[in-house]
């Protein structure tokens, strides 16, 4: 089997899919090597995480990775957040075949992107780990 059971148990049923009116950070983030997008909605009281919410125009690696990734940063600290790696969401699920861990950088980075717009908004300077490559 290419995609191991937890990769498809959330590409079927994705966690977290939709928008969060009035979010307190959102990011959209592109993948050059494939096109697909991904946009990422947080909601953050005092400094930690208490809803998440995605949409992914993309691949159902891209789809499992984020839902997957959504899961993990929720009821987290923002510096939590900031900590996730694509590498560590592939793990949880498994792992994603080599040619698919592309895939879950969109993941990674729109949650960095989010967070990026969450500490912009309230005037403060955004951490270096927010910022993509
Ligand atoms: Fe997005 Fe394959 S490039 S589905
Ligand atoms: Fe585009 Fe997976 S093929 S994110």
């Amino acid at each position: 089997m290419l995609y191991s059971e937890k990769v498809m148990d959330h590409f079927e049923h994705p966690r977290n899919v939709g928008e969060i009116e009035n979010a307190d950070g959102v990011g959209q983030v592109g993948n050059p090597k494939c096109g697909d997008i991904m946009k990422m909605y947080l909601k953050i009281d005092d400094g930690v995480i208490t809803d998440v919410k995605f949409k992914t125009f993309g691949c159902g690696s891209a789809i499992a990775t984020s839902s997957m990734a959504t899961e993990l940063i929720m009821g987290k600290r923002v510096e939590e957040a900031l900590q996730l790696t694509n590498a560590a969401v592939a793990e949880a699920l498994d792992g994603l075949p080599g040619y698919k861990m592309h895939c879950s950088v969109l993941a990674e980075e729109a949650i960095k992107a989010a967070l990026a717009d969450y500490y912009q908004r309230q005037g403060l300077p955004v951490p270096e780990a927010c910022k993509l490559p």
